[in-house]
């Protein structure tokens, strides 16, 4: 039999404004989710990052479940509730819709999903992301499947040396498209390249055997308003023709630009943390990673391991910092401030609304 990993997770509130969940509304998801262990899953971890609430589940039912994602909904609009009560900021903020209708697909939650059949042993790496967009993962998951010069075992491992495929969406245009590395490796980066429109959704072994999974909802387009940024998720198999646990968080020591941060409209540097350091601060940020790692034994989730906790990722977090002062130096100018393009789907458009009267036209 299968097992299959959930994540889901959506910003139900936070405190103050969208810097961190509220420890009620954790213990609460926690609480709601031991009580399903036995039946709808087998184990669960609760955690989050910054304003994100994160449940990470394993069960035997697949991908795409009714009752997987319906137990997450109701934790959600539970949570939500609290929140309220509380009168936390952003209550029930990515619950988009009203009432659960088989899948919380399009609903607001970001999901990522793999199943597989368990090997000897089985490392699973679970990234949860804040202030950031599902595209943010497009880098890392080139450097560590198809990268030979971040992942060693891509030249020295026979296991692993036919390379990845991987599967890009068009969140723009909703299609898709398979690209084979390393002999694609060029055309896949002409697409991934451009985050905010094409993102990795799934990598498999040449063979068909799941390696990642992500989220790749993107918010403000479902909802056609602003309504904060995706916050994407990511897991990530390991070893045995899967890149070592090693060779999947050395890419994070690269302090890279993402779009998020502020408002949703500034490029700003993803920094990987501790989760005892996951909770958005300096100008709602700067953006920030987590990373759980477990070792999955007969569906049970053995750790976790917090992997950011790490003098080794010291230096990234140090250079994150020197690049939030070069681009917080900025102000509102780009290329801090996103492009024209993907300010579309933020609080501007309301601006430039003000003035569409008082422009004139320049006589040739
Ligand atoms: P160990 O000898 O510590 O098991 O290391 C093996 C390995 O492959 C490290 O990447
Ligand atoms: P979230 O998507 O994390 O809620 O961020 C919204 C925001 O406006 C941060 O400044
Ligand atoms: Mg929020
Ligand atoms: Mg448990
Ligand atoms: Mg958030
Ligand atoms: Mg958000």
């Amino acid at each position: 039999v299968k097992t299959t990993v959930s994540v889901i997770k959506a910003d139900v509130g936070s405190l103050p404004g969208h810097s961190r969940t509220h420890p009620k509304l954790l213990e609460t998801a926690a609480r709601m989710l031991k009580e399903a262990e036995g039946s709808i899953i087998i184990d669960s971890h609760v955690t989050h990052c910054g304003d994100d609430l994160e449940l990470i589940m394993t069960h035997t039912r697949g991908e795409d479940n009714e009752e997987i994602h319906k137990l997450a909904w109701n934790v959600f609009t539970e949570c939500a509730r609290i929140a309220k009560e509380m009168k936390l900021y952003g209550a029930g903020q990515d619950l988009l819709a009203d009432a659960f209708s088989g899948n919380v697909k399009g609903m607001g939650p970001g999901v990522a999903e793999m199943e597989f059949e368990e090997r000897g042993s089985d490392p699973v790496l679970v990234f949860m992301a804040d202030k950031t967009e599902p595209g943010a993962w497009n880098y890392f998951l080139y450097r560590i499947f198809a990268d030979p010069f971040s992942t060693s075992g891509l030249v020295i491992d026979p296991s692993m040396h036919d390379g990845f495929t991987f599967e890009v969406h068009d969140v723009i245009e909703k299609r898709k498209i398979l690209f084979n590395t390393p002999e694609e490796s060029y055309s896949l980066l002409a697409y991934i390249g451009a985050p905010s429109r094409y993102v990795i959704k799934y990598v498999w072994k040449r063979n068909g055997e799941i390696a990642a999974s992500t989220s790749t909802q993107r918010l403000n387009l479902m909802a056609g308003r602003y309504v904060g940024k995706d916050d994407p998720v990511m897991v990530i198999r390991a070893q045995s023709g899967f890149p070592s646990v090693g060779e999947v968080i050395d890419p994070f020591r690269t302090p890279i630009l993402v779009a998020g941060w502020m408002r949703g409209s500034h490029h700003g540097p993803f920094m990987p943390v501790g989760v005892c350091d996951a909770n958005c601060t300096a100008f709602d940020g700067p953006p920030r990673v987590i990373c759980l790692g477990f070792q999955i034994c007969n569906g049970k989730l053995i750790g976790p391991a917090d992997m950011f906790d790490d003098p080794a990722f010291d230096r990234v977090r140090d250079r994150c910092c020197e690049l939030t002062d070069v681009l917080r130096a900025h102000g509102p100018f780009e290329p801090h401030r996103l492009s024209l393009e993907e300010m579309e789907y933020t609080t501007l458009p309301g601006v430039e609304k003000q003035f569409k009267d008082r422009w004139e036209d320049i006589p040739e």
